[in-house]
């Protein structure tokens, strides 16, 4: 089948209008974006996955700075947000954010105009305090936009929410990809149990479970997301999760037994996450810059997982699904032992690099498609031209 037959089922479905909207667009949540501009941007990312696979240049953004800051660890999304740089011919810069003069005090607006002024799109993750990630994104941008209409340039600077406290789009985007691939007849009535598992490494941020229900409901699936008591998601994202489930035809429940989670399911998803209240709790200790306490509140997270040591994703587990057969997915890193057991993990390893790899082409639709004008032609005639 040739490129441009391969493309067409993606392509033809992207409506001009939607696409052009996202020009400028951030992605700071995907509950911002509309599921018509969410699929659009599936769809670029399908077709971009096409064209790269075949070796087929697609640099949109030449001797742009993409400019990314971690104020958290990763593997994944960092080598995605310059894999995708380079992919599109821009140049990428991630930088560890404590090594900026955030750590000092500068402000978020004022660290905005200042990458704003210098580069042409920006990357943030902030994903460790409940209540202070999405909202610097949205202070850095603001800094951005005002120095932009100050100084009269039309000129834009999207900002890729590469983990909040909120959401982690890039990821959730990714496993939609991955999703629509593995179930081309379409996601609608499909069961995902999104549940809480043991971890012994650190108490990881809410973001991923919460990305998921609030993503996955809006496309007719029947989500089920299931923890400990204790380990409640915040409440905006458990309201997004249950209105779009009612727009969408698809169910919202949540369950307090993994087994019951995963009983006939269809894709599972069990990954941990820290307790609430500790997680509130960090707020304020980190806003006082009390180090020590901030180590005991993680000691007793560990301490209150060590209850749950049960809550794992095995192969007894993993018959119960549908047909003893449903996808395993993980955003990756998984505590191997204690979220999953090794024979499940070894059993999708491949499966799992695949789900993690749609993430750079996510990362190149969203900046593409916010950075490049007429870009479905732009697309039809790279894949028109290829060989
Ligand atoms: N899944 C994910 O975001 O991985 P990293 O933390 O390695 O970026």
């Amino acid at each position: 089948m040739s490129l441009r037959q391969k493309t067409a089922p993606f392509l033809e479905t992207i409506e001009d209008a939607v696409l052009d909207g996202l020009h400028g667009r951030s992605m700071l949540l995907t509950d911002d974006w509309s599921r018509a501009e969410v699929e659009a941007v599936a769809n670029v990312a399908a077709t971009l996955e096409l064209l790269d696979r075949r070796g087929v240049p697609t640099q949109f953004l030449a001797n742009e700075l993409l400019y990314a800051l971690f104020f958290d660890n990763s593997t994944r999304t960092k080598s995605s947000w310059a894999g995708a740089a380079v992919r599109l011919g821009g140049h990428p810069m991630v930088v560890d954010g404590s090594s900026t003069q955030v750590a000092h005090g500068e402000t978020a607006e004022e660290t905005g105009a200042m990458l704003g002024m210098n580069s042409h799109a920006l990357g943030i993750r902030h994903d460790l305090i409940l209540g202070e990630g999405n909202k610097f994104m949205r202070s850095v941008k603001a800094g951005i936009d005002d120095y932009l209409r100050q100084g009269g340039e039309t000129r834009t600077v999207p900002i890729v929410n590469l983990q909040c406290d909120i959401d982690h789009p890039t990821q959730t985007l990714a496993d939609l990809c991955w999703l629509r691939e593995r179930f081309p007849d379409g996601l609608s009535g499909k069961t995902i149990a999104v549940s809480w598992a043991y971890s012994p490494s650190y108490a990881k941020p809410l973001s991923v479970p919460q990305g998921l229900i609030m993503l996955m409901t809006r496309f007719g699936m029947n989500v089920r997301l299931a923890h400990p008591p204790g380990y409640e998601l915040m409440p905006q994202c458990m309201e997004s999760a249950t209105k779009h489930a009612a727009e969408s035809g698809g169910t919202f429940t949540v369950m307090k037994n993994m087994d019951e989670a995963f009983a006939g399911a269809d894709v599972v998803y069990p990954k941990s996450w820290g307790p609430y209240d500790l997680m509130l709790e960090r707020v304020d200790a980190n806003r006082q810059k009390d180090t020590e306490r901030m180590k005991d509140i993680e000691r007793r997270a560990l301490e209150r997982n060590r209850a749950h040591t049960d809550w794992i994703c095995d192969e007894r587990r993993m018959k119960l699904t549908g047909r003893g057969g449903a996808l395993y997915m993980h955003c990756l890193p998984a505590d191997i032992g204690a979220e999953v057991s090794a024979g499940v993990l070894e059993q999708f390893r491949f499966s799992l690099a695949r789900e993690a790899n749609k993430k750079v082409y996510v990362i190149m639709a969203l900046l593409a498609a916010a950075k490049t004008t007429g870009l479905r032609s732009k697309l039809f005639g790279l894949a028109a031209s290829a060989r």
